[in-house]
């Protein structure tokens, strides 16, 4: 546990300093989309999705750095689709990782042009990734695949849809969750194979595994928005309920939500079993999702 913990603060050091140079050299006006900017993307976070590209990347027998401008791109679109899930004409919350969200901030307008401007910087950073070649290219894409209309936005597109449905049931809420958050997380682990150019079987398994762990980490979330706290979630809980969400603890109930979570890392880790690689980090990243508080 302890070399765990080691790791995952390397990584996120790692990362921080990336978002610091990038920072650096950044000059955005007006000064107040300077500050929205810089507000949401500096404003702490696990992390999750940087970590995970690291450690998928060292997994693989590479490093971090080859990866870090791909995850800082990912993180950005994370980002910008809190600062808009965030907003009343979505979820409706005041607080995320413990401060005021964008718009409380810095205004609705605001508060959407900052997620517009972090996704177009993603975009952007994408794109000059691609200049390292062929495999570039291909991780670039899945990124901007699984965040878009076939991915994230999908799922969001979905999970609006559905609120208050209750007609709607197991397919629906694999839909919203599929796409909403896992997709991001499979980019996250299958960028290194592709950046790599890990043969398709890897890949297929790498992506297998993402997607587990991203449902891992929706139902996980869902579990904490009923039986989780604001002081170590740093958002207001309950909302799942009161907005009538196709959460998992809404669809299944908890019993059976807690179940599939532990399903889902039980899957998670026969898969890493299955894999030609040293995993122990990640086999603890996974019971580490199960377990969360935060
Ligand atoms: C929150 O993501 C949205 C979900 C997909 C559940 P995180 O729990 O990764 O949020 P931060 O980045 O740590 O705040
Ligand atoms: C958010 O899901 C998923 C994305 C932002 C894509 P939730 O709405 O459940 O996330 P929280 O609970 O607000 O963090
Ligand atoms: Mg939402
Ligand atoms: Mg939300
Ligand atoms: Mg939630």
């Amino acid at each position: 546990m302890q070399n765990f913990l080691q790791k995952q603060d390397e990584y996120r050091k790692t990362f921080e300093s990336v978002l610091d140079e990038y920072l650096q050299g950044l000059h955005l006006k007006p000064e107040i989309l300077n500050e929205s900017f810089r507000y949401s993307l500096q404003n702490g976070g696990k992390r999750i999705r940087p970590v995970v590209m690291f450690a998928s990347a060292q997994m693989l027998g590479g490093k971090p750095a080859d990866v870090a401008n791909l995850a800082l791109a990912l993180e950005m679109i994370h980002t910008y689709s809190l600062i808009h899930d965030d907003l009343p004409a979505m979820d409706n919350d005041d607080y995320r990782r413990g401060k005021l969200t964008s718009h409380k901030m810095f205004g609705e307008g605001q508060a959407i042009l900052a997620g517009d401007a972090l996704l177009n910087e993603a975009y952007s950073i994408c794109f000059e990734e691609c200049k390292k070649g062929r495999t570039y290219i291909g991780a670039s894409h899945l990124i901007c695949k699984n965040a878009g209309a076939y991915g994230m936005i999908a799922g969001q597109a979905a999970d609006l849809y559905f609120q208050g449905n209750f007609e709607a049931g197991r397919a629906e809420q694999e839909f919203i969750v599929l796409n909403k958050t896992a997709k991001m997380i499979m980019s996250a682990v299958a960028v290194p194979a592709l950046v790599y150019d890990a043969d398709e079987n890897i890949t297929g398994m790498m992506l297998e595994f993402g997607k587990n762990l991203g449902f891992l980490f929706q139902i996980t979330d869902d579990i904490l928005d009923v039986c989780g706290n604001f002081a170590s979630l740093g958002k207001t809980t309950g909302k799942d309920a009161t907005e009538q969400k196709l959460s998992a603890v809404n669809v299944y109930g908890m019993d059976e939500s807690i179940r599939f979570a532990d399903e889902y890392r039980d899957v998670c880790l026969k898969i890493l079993n299955d894999l030609p690689y040293e995993s122990s980090f990640m086999r603890t990243l996974v019971q580490m999702v199960r377990k969360r508080e935060n």
